[in-house]
């Protein structure tokens, strides 16, 4: 089965592009995109996620890696690796039209003995119930487990954190039988020098991946309504963090806004899923909900406190630190309320170079000249020079400190809060 094995990888984004760079030393690789743009950066070896470094990138491009908008181009594959969004709906239902359109793709090139393997992060049951049927639908009548062959091999890394990278990482793997999982075994063991985990089946492995970050999520939303009780206690969370974090199996989830496209998007397809199996998902709606509130939560404190419309520079756009990825950033709430209260707000983040963002620059600001600053994501580049920040602040004026990360000891003087 399979002597030379060829891999396409679809959707080269924040999960995609790392996997195709990491697979193309052991393996021919192709990576496919439908976004000309994205092929088009990509092919000058630009990576706007900042997960492969543009050496890398140039070097893989050489003669490694090849990267197509024509998915024609995957013909010679035997393998695929559908790393496309998951999404949700404005009803807050799995959007699964880009895993629908990546199968009709793939579909159109099986051949028999292929490997179709997704990575996206879907409910348990996705692979089986709506991808194989789109994938059988191919002119050559292939059946799936019969002819062409399924895994599933969940996407844990983390944009931003360079320790736990993809080629560390431990990872999940299933296939539909004893020798796709050998197979899959085999070329994941060439990506990480983590650990394979053979997960049972493919259902398994896709609700491994799911509960993982509805776990997150959860753990957090307590934290987040702890915040709240210790806010009208007038203590902070921080505080009472570090006191329970010295008892041995105390879990450290940390408050904040929760945005992004995983953790605070995934609980939703295992809630859609548990609903069709009529178990009502209480717990995993009530976290949402919960980390749902905590923008208006925040900005309403900010708004209390500044009592006068006040001018705002608000620091951190991006969902959470050190990523330049705005999808789904919790920080656009804030600033909404923020304005809708008359305040006027600048805005900074060092990741972000969009038109359509009026970004300040940070070094043409005169000290003083605000009367609050909201650091809202606190990427490495504000902690580093938390000094020169502090001083664009109005005597008197406050520095908000959502997650509690500066450290006071050298802002003594500070107007501070946190959450
Ligand atoms: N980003 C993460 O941190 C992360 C971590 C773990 C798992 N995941 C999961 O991995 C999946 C991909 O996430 P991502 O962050 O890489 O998304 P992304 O938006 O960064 O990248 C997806 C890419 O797929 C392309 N695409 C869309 N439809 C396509 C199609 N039909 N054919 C080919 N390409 C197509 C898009 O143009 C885009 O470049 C999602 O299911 C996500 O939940 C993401």
């Amino acid at each position: 089965m399979l002597k030379e094995k060829k891999i396409g990888v679809l959707g080269l984004g924040y999960v995609g592009l790392p996997l195709a760079v990491g697979l193309c030393s052991s393996y021919k690789t192709i990576g496919f995109d439908i976004s000309l743009d994205r092929v088009s950066q990509l092919l000058k070896g630009i990576d706007k996620t900042l997960e492969v470094k543009e050496t890398k990138l140039r070097h893989c491009l050489k003669d490694k890696l090849r990267i197509t908008n024509n998915f024609k181009d995957l013909k010679i594959c035997n393998i695929f690796i559908a790393t496309v969004p998951t999404p949700i709906t404005e009803k807050r239902q799995p959007d699964l039209g880009p895993l629908k359109d990546v199968c009709k793709i793939i579909s159109k090139l099986l051949k028999k003995k292929d490997i179709v393997v997704f990575e996206s992060t879907v409910y348990p049951g996705a692979t089986e119930e709506i991808c194989a049927p789109i994938l059988e639908k191919n002119k050559k009548n292939l059946k799936s487990g019969k002819d062409f062959f399924l895994g599933y091999s969940p996407e844990r890394v983390n944009p931003g954190d360079r320790i736990h990278s993809i080629d560390k990482i431990d990872k999940v793997v299933s296939g539909q039988n004893r020798k796709v999982e050998k197979i899959l075994f085999e070329i994941y063991s060439k990506l990480t020098t983590g650990k394979i985990f053979l997960a049972k089946n493919i259902k398994v492995a896709e609700a491994s991946k799911v509960i993982e970050n509805s776990q997150r999520d959860i753990n957090i939303a307590f934290i987040n309504e702890v915040a709240k009780i210790c806010n009208k206690l007038h203590i902070s969370i921080y505080d009472v963090l570090n006191a329970s974090s010295t008892k041995w199996n105390f879990l450290k989830f940390q408050p904040g806004l929760v945005g992004g496209h995983c953790i605070g998007v995934d609980p939703y397809y295992l809630a859609h899923k548990s609903t069709k199996l009529k178990i009502n998902p209480k717990v995993i709606l009530s976290g949402r909900e919960t980390n749902d509130e905590m923008p208006t939560f925040i900005a309403k404190i900010i708004d209390e406190k500044l009592k006068r419309k006040s001018r705002v520079l608000f620091l951190g756009m991006t969902f959470k630190e050190d990523v330049p990825d705005l999808r789904n950033s919790k920080s656009f709430e804030v600033i909404s309320f923020l304005k809708k209260k008359k305040h006027t707000i600048k805005l900074h983040d060092p990741y972000v170079k969009s038109n359509n963002l009026e970004i300040v620059n940070l070094k043409k600001i005169k000290v003083r000249s605000f009367d609050a600053l909201v650091l809202a994501v606190p990427h490495m580049y504000y902690l580093k020079q938390i000094n020169f920040i502090k001083n664009l602040l109005k005597p008197n004026g406050i520095f908000f400190d959502i997650k509690g990360k500066v450290d006071l000891k050298r802002c003594k003087t500070l107007n501070y809060w946190s959450l």
